[in-house]
């Protein structure tokens, strides 16, 4: 299964991919990484690897409807099996959603529905729960609207800040993107037409996945 990865930032989720992977855990290939940032880590870690990339960014006054365009054509030339956003702090639209559907995930960094935008940690701080975690979920026209593939939780401590809280749901994200993607290049999670589940999840696996995608019949 052919991956792309869009990162903005630092790319710690890419890089956990790519260990999965390497670690014959994760059941992908990383065809491409691409970004909106030219000064983004994940890009020199793709290089690092041998991994084309690509940058398509976007500027003050720049055309969305334009910079989706280019966006979804620099995906297709990777032709990917397969869309994750890993850290990408974009909005994508219609031309991106309508060329790539149902195939493109993002890893959220709260337990959606809860927290959806910017700064899931800081949110859920905040608020004072004592309960939040990471989302990996399909992508719609939303913001973090699309359906919950796989949660993992973790305690909000009384002491965390916004830096402790998300460091406690990276670790997380880390372990819990890798297995989705895993479970789609396996076939064992289909992605269109709708998401479902092909074969019983089992064992630590169904305590990561939605539980109406999982009672769901094949
Ligand atoms: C992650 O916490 C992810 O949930 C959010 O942005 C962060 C990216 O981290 N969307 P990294 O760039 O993968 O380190």
């Amino acid at each position: 299964m052919d991956l792309v990865v869009l990162a903005s930032g630092h790319g710690s989720n890419l890089r956990a991919i790519a260990a999965a992977i390497d670690a014959g855990e994760c059941a992908a290939r990383i065809a491409g990484v691409v970004s909106d940032r030219s000064s983004a880590e994940a890009l020199d870690f793709a290089a690092a690897r041998g991994v084309p990339t690509a940058v398509v960014p976007l500027r003050k006054g720049d055309d969305r409807q334009q910079w989706n365009i280019a966006l979804a054509d620099a995906l297709a030339d990777f032709e990917p099996d397969l869309i994750v956003f890993a850290g990408f702090m974009r909005v994508v639209g219609p031309p991106i959603l309508a060329r790539f559907p149902g195939i493109i995930l993002n890893v959220h960094p709260a337990l959606l529905p809860s927290f959806p935008g910017v700064d899931g940690a800081q949110q859920a701080i905040d608020a004072r729960v004592r309960i939040s975690g990471c989302t990996v979920h399909v992508v719609d026209e939303g913001v973090d609207t699309g359906p919950i593939l796989a949660q993992a939780a973790v305690p909000v401590l009384p002491d965390d800040d916004r830096d402790s809280l998300h460091h406690r749901i990276q670790v997380q994200e880390h372990r819990l993107l890798p297995r989705v993607i895993h479970w789609v290049g396996t076939g064992a999670l289909e992605l269109r037409p709708r998401p479902r589940f092909t074969v019983p999840v089992s064992g630590s696996d169904a305590r990561l996945v939605f539980p109406r995608l999982a009672d769901e019949a094949p």
